[in-house]
């Protein structure tokens, strides 16, 4: 994949969003560059996950101002399925369980609906050579994707199973809303190491990584950090202002 040097990945200028008539984002800036690794730090209720239901598109918000730019052209009124099919994966913060259907299955729908009408559609055979690639890039068996989907996985399990799909799917831009929300120590460290990775892997691949804590921070170490509170960009700066939040608190 060939790395647009003309384009930001992600743009989002001056976004503003609202829910049932609610304002939660007022005036984002966020610019990305194609590859880069991306930390939206910010307390419970500042909109964190709101900036990635948007950006994705999820229908029960508003935007009421701004755009959102991907690779240069504006998706701000697109529908989140051809914001998929353009390149942007959003990991879900609760994945569902579903009994019956072995992830392996899903992994295919996925990757059909994702790449359907391109070049990229592939038929049983192929589709089982790359998900055997994938499983070899992160260390997994098989047998973990003959299982239903996240029935009885451990909660690090359920970040591989999300992981996975995000190696599959193949996409320019991964939002990761609290990937290390209720992992321990070894999960956080697993989770983070396929992360890296799926990056070494897809090296345009833009990340960007929702968190309250900077643990995950100490694993795979962001180009910017953007600190969010109350549905604004509050600073902006390196890998080290991570750690000066962890320190002082989100208050000024
Ligand atoms: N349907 C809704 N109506 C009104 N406010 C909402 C609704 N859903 C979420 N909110 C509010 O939006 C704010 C931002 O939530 P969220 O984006 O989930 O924050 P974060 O991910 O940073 O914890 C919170 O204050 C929350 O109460
Ligand atoms: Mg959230």
């Amino acid at each position: 994949m060939s790395i647009d040097v003309l384009h930001p990945r992600l743009e989002v200028t001056d976004l503003a969003a609202s829910i049932d008539d609610t304002q939660i984002l007022h005036g984002v800036d966020l610019v990305m560059q194609p590859g880069s690794t991306h930390a939206i730090m910010g307390p419970n209720g500042s909109g964190k996950s709101t900036l990635a239901q948007v950006i994705m598109g999820h229908p029960s918000y508003t935007v009421t101002a701004g755009t959102i730019r991907f690779n240069g052209e504006d998706i701000t009124a697109l529908a989140p399925h051809f914001r998929a099919r353009h390149g942007i994966f959003l990991a879900f913060q609760y994945p569902y369980e579903i009994e019956g259907l072995p992830l392996k299955d899903l992994l295919r729908t996925a990757y059909n609906a994702w790449y359907a009408g391109t070049e990229k559609q592939i038929g049983l055979k192929a589709f089982n050579q790359l998900l055997d690639d994938k499983l070899a890039l992160l260390g997994l068996d098989r047998s973990f994707v003959e299982r239903g989907v996240n029935v009885g996985f451990s909660g690090g399990e359920k970040k591989q199973a999300e992981i996975l799909q995000l190696a599959v799917l193949q996409p320019t831009l991964a939002i990761l809303d609290e990937v290390d929300s209720g992992l321990d120590v070894d999960a956080l460290r697993r989770v983070c190491a396929a992360l890296i990775a799926v990056k070494a892997d897809n090296p345009a691949l833009s990340l960007l990584l929702i968190t309250h804590y900077n643990r995950i921070l100490n694993y795979i170490v962001p180009d910017q950090v953007h600190i969010m509170q109350q549905g604004c960009i509050t600073k902006i700066g390196g890998a080290g202002l991570a750690s000066e939040v962890e320190e002082s608190g989100y208050v000024k």
